[in-house]
């Protein structure tokens, strides 16, 4: 007999409905993940489609990590890792061999499970940190409108108006998170991707993070990796379900509409997972 599983899904009737700014699309064709001769993941398929959050669920170790920082280049950054296979955003391979990986991971912006503001930076700064790092010597940018819209998006800008020239490290750890949301949309990329943003707060800010995510979700097309079951649920819209194979290489089990994993997932290893039975 099934599982009675229970989670709080998410109201996704509205998708297309409240979208203010088509989000943009990122597919992932053959790809396998490499740290020197380990593979970690192999023959990944997986489309992210616009102005939907995408969950990554799946037991520590399956590759969650590993496969979303293959999605703007970051995986490279670690000494003899690579992937083969291509990641399309918008139909373009970022891995093509002219493609700029710093242009990439600008277009494709990445938040971290650990709040990570400059801790040096005041907040002001920190929101505008990437702003001006790749804004190179373009003039005439207004900073302060730029720095005010990105914390009203996240919904920091009554907590902080007053404060902006304070350090970014003197923040709660929900603020920072948030914080570095700001600082991620500020550049107004393509993709959003966040792992596990909301691991390191209380249920109140990340009850705030999730709400935001909801609100980005009009703008931008998000990747969300996730320990936790319920907020896949309540918050995303597709999810994806991924385990590591006897050899521990991370494989995509099952994707659906996160309305279908949860409460009829084809696969019998996804409704044990879903359902507690391990992971
Ligand atoms: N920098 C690294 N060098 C070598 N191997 C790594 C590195 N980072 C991760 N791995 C390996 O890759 C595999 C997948 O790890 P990854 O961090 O992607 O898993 P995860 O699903 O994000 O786990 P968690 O839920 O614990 O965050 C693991 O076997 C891990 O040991
Ligand atoms: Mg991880």
């Amino acid at each position: 007999m099934r599982p009675e599983i229970k989670v709080q899904l998410a109201d996704t009737s509205g998708i297309a409905a409240d979208v203010v700014k088509q989000g943009h699309t990122l597919e992932v064709r053959n790809l396998s993940a490499f740290y020197g001769a380990t593979k970690a993941l192999e023959n990944v398929n997986i489309t992210y489609k616009p102005n939907v959050i995408t969950a990554m669920i799946g037991p520590s170790g399956c590759g969650k990590s590993t496969l979303i920082r293959t999605l703007n280049r970051m995986h490279e950054v670690i000494k003899g890792a690579y992937v083969t296979g291509e990641v399309l955003l918008d139909g373009t391979n970022i891995y093509m061999p002219n493609a700029d990986p710093v242009r990439i991971r600008r277009r494709i912006g990445m938040v971290f499970q650990k709040p990570n503001p400059f801790p040096t930076l005041s907040i002001y700064d920190n929101v505008i940190a990437g702003h001006k790092l790749n804004a190179g010597t373009r003039r005439n940018v207004n900073y302060d409108d730029i720095v005010e819209k990105a914390l009203r998006s996240v919904a920091l800008w009554d907590e902080v108006k007053d404060k902006l020239n304070e350090s970014g490290g003197a923040l709660s750890g929900g603020q920072q998170q948030r914080l570095c949301i700001a600082r991620a949309v500020a550049i107004e990329p393509d993709i959003v991707l966040l792992d596990e943003p909301c691991s390191a707060l209380d249920p109140i800010s990340t009850l705030k993070v999730e709400e935001l995510m909801q609100e980005l979700r009009r703008e931008y097309t998000l990747v969300l990796v996730t320990h936790n079951m319920q907020q896949a649920a309540r918050v995303s819209d597709y999810t994806a379900f991924f385990l590591a194979n006897e050899k521990r290489i991370g494989q995509l089990v099952e994707y659906n509409q996160t309305s279908t994993i949860f409460t009829r997932p084809k696969d019998k290893r996804t409704e044990d997972y879903i359902s507690g039975r391990f992971g």
